[in-house]
């Protein structure tokens, strides 16, 4: 929609242009001609007064692209060892390790390595943060790392997992955990994953597999290798000029702070003081920090954040955009908010029309 006239607006939404400047009109917008492109934060929202869904596509034309750290998520089976993994790499971070282990509990943690190389990890459980970012058709994660427990092996949610992977198009890399245990038999798992269709690199595949420890911490540096060398093959890049698009991954309510939410960084640099979209709330960001603490001016792609400024609290998947003003971003949220409410009140209806039916 960027850069449209009122008049080719029209044409895509099926309306008169009269119509369309009339919303324009209610929302406070002047527009001088029905030629003159308006711009995105425009677009949607007329598209959303007319009900006609709207997606941003960013187009990172010309724009110049750097590497980017990947971002993961870890899943697997109820107690195969997640949070225990995620601890356990937590600890291996060189930021960590300065702060004295002391890191703030966000949604979100990125693992620096001696190298320099770093990869973002979401702290999230793994199907929650998966499930919403992909109803937004935003995946965020780039790979999942398939926790399987080597004493118990494959298990329903390990197929699940493997399952929401492979719709996503996400590529994993297997971490199969607990191998201290006596009852360890990682070749068992292996074999259970490749005859459930998993492409082992061993098995002359190309999905990675790690054993490790998430006690004694053993194998954890091979994970990581695997995961930046599954990164590497991916050629991760961002756009990081221009205004960003993020996700959020957490949201929470802080008695003294107000609502905070967790997000990653897609694409280009979000700065402290920009107005705000996220979902169909809206604030001005009054600080951003990484996941230490640490008061941030801006946050590039890849890079977990906690943002406060918001006025109201946001869901897992909303997508955050940046809008030029205050009243810009009241007026967005206002009618996003208008417009969920009227596809949730549609939904309602329409469950009862199956019910009528169903019932006759
Ligand atoms: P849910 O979040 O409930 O799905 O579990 P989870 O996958 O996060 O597992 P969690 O990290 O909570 O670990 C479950 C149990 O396994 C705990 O008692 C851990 O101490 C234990 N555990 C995790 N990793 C290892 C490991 O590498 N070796 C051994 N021996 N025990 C482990
Ligand atoms: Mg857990």
């Amino acid at each position: 929609f960027e850069g449209m006239t009122i008049s080719e607006l029209a044409k895509r939404t099926g309306q008169p242009i009269s119509y369309l400047q009339y919303i324009l009109v209610n929302v406070g917008e002047k527009i001088d001609s029905e030629f003159e492109p308006v711009s995105i934060d425009i677009a949607e929202l007329v598209a959303m007064e007319v009900g006609v869904n709207v997606r941003r596509l960013h187009s990172n034309e010309g724009a110049e692209l750097q590497p980017r750290p990947p971002v993961v998520t870890v899943m697997g089976h109820v107690d195969h060892g997640k949070t225990s993994l995620l601890d356990a790499l937590r600890q291996t971070s060189v930021a960590a390790k300065e702060a004295g282990g002391i890191t703030q509990h966000l949604g979100a943690f990125v693992v620096e390595m001696p190298s320099g190389a770093s990869i973002t990890f979401l702290d999230t459980p793994g199907h929650a943060a998966f499930s919403a970012m992909r109803a937004r058709g935003a995946a965020v994660t780039d790979i999942v790392v398939l926790v399987v427990a080597a004493d118990d092996g494959v298990m329903p949610q390990t197929l699940e997992a493997m399952a929401h992977a492979k719709a996503a198009n996400v590529p994993i890399v297997v971490a199969i955990n607990k191998c201290d245990k006596p009852a360890a038999e990682p070749e068992r798992v292996k074999i259970q994953l490749g005859s459930e269709g998993l492409p082992l690199e061993e098995m002359g595949g190309d999905v990675q597999v790690v054993e490790v420890s998430a006690v004694t911490k053993s194998g954890l540096d091979k994970l990581e290798e695997a995961l930046l060398l599954q990164a590497e093959l991916m050629e991760l890049k961002a756009r990081v000029d221009g205004s960003a698009q993020a996700y959020v991954v957490e949201a929470r309510l802080d008695r003294g702070r107000g609502p905070l939410a967790t997000a990653i960084v897609k694409a280009g640099t979000l700065v402290s003081g920009q107005h705000v979209v996220v979902g169909a709330e809206w604030g001005r960001i009054r600080a951003i920090r990484n996941m230490v603490g640490k008061a941030m001016d801006m946050a590039r792609p890849s890079m977990p954040i906690e943002i406060e400024g918001l006025k109201g609290l946001p869901m897992a998947g909303d997508d955050i955009i940046v809008v030029e003003s205050e009243e810009r971003a009241r007026i967005l949220s206002s009618g996003r908010k208008k417009k969920s409410e009227r596809d949730r009140l549609r939904k309602i209806d329409e469950g009862r029309i199956e019910t009528l039916e169903e019932s006759q």
